[in-house]
């Protein structure tokens, strides 16, 4: 591996580069992926993620940059684009919208995709109904995706992910659409992967699961990383521990108030919201006491402001 930092690297892809007309809509990312790793991408609408994971799969041909992976215990390293079969293999994808077949039940769904790994009827036969159970999708079996909920179609995506016992997953906003609890029950399947080995590659424009789940992130932004880190190694490298959040009619007339700015190491402004960031949050809680008729809420920096710090944009689902 040419840009092996010392760590275990599984999945590494260096200096990728996409350009649509004009357009440079991945701009020289590169990262590495450890074994039982999850690493997540997270940017704006139109940040490039899912081209990233194209390019990582094959599907989409990078203008310039490598894709290597290294199998795990040795042997030689496989390199895209000459070895993308034997890269493929080893890798499950989830992709961004359901590409389920609508003619198949859900067990057939899985059993296709067997087939198309050269996976037999005897190993489908004890595969699909461990990948069901997995997706807690034992009594839906013989149901078709039209007859499944988004959240019980995601899960199916997972499962059939699964179906190669793949080294690597990439997945493409897996809990976009879902329902807290399903949310929890797609994060819960995702630590078990991890716990058993497998590694992660995952976007998403949920703050919360890029924090539960990551060990690193990638911040792209226009096709540029612009920070990568640990999730709290990032907040804190980049925010002031406190923020106090303040909304409602006349809220935004405040981050005109000098006053109240000087009691704030920083302000933003996004939609009918004013953040304060601070180190010290009393001063500015005792000065806002006087305006009982806005709504304020203190809470620890997280994610989501260090999205709208970097971004300068607000989070939206989906593209
Ligand atoms: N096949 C294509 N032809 C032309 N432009 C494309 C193509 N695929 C993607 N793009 C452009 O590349 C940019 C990045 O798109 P991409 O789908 O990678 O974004 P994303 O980060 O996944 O966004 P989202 O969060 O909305 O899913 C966008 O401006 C998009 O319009
Ligand atoms: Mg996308």
């Amino acid at each position: 591996m040419p840009h092996n930092r010392g760590m275990d690297v599984l999945f590494e892809a260096s200096g990728l580069r996409k350009r649509y007309g004009d357009a440079t809509v991945v701009d020289g990312v590169s990262f590495a992926i450890a074994p039982g790793e999850c690493l997540g991408i997270i940017g704006p609408n139109g940040a490039g993620k899912t081209t990233t994971l194209r390019m990582c799969l094959g599907l989409t041909t990078p203008d310039d940059g490598a894709i290597h992976y290294q199998p795990p215990g040795g042997g030689p390293v496989l390199h895209m684009p000459q070895d993308a079969l034997a890269i493929k293999a080893q890798i499950g994808v989830v992709t961004q919208f359901d590409s389920l077949d609508p003619d198949f039940s859900c067990e057939e769904n899985l059993r296709v995709f067997g087939r198309y790994f050269g996976l037999g009827h005897h190993t489908m036969d004890e595969r699909a109904p461990r990948l069901l159970e997995f997706a807690a999708l034992t009594h839906k079996a013989q149901a078709k995706p039209g007859e499944l909920s988004g959240g019980m179609r995601r899960r199916l995506s997972l499962a059939r992910a699964l179906v190669n016992a793949p080294r690597l997953l990439l997945l493409d906003e897996p809990t976009t659409g879902l329902d807290p609890q399903a949310r929890h029950l797609m994060w819960e399947r995702l630590q078990q992967l991890l716990q058993a080995g497998t590694s992660i590659l995952l976007t998403t424009h949920f703050m919360d699961e890029a924090e539960r789940l990551c060990t690193r992130l990638l911040v792209l932004d226009q096709g540029r990383t612009i920070a990568q880190g640990a999730p709290r190694a990032l907040i804190a490298e980049h925010l002031e521990p406190d923020v106090v959040e303040v909304y409602g009619a006349g809220a935004l007339a405040l981050a005109q108030e000098p006053a109240l700015l000087a009691l704030a190491a920083r302000t933003e402004v996004s939609g009918d919201t004013v953040f304060f960031y601070t180190r010290a949050a009393h001063p500015l809680l005792d000065a806002l006491l006087q305006r009982p008729h806005l709504r304020t809420l203190h809470r620890p920096a997280n994610l989501e402001d260090l999205f709208l710090k970097l971004t300068g944009r607000q989070i939206r689902e989906g593209g």
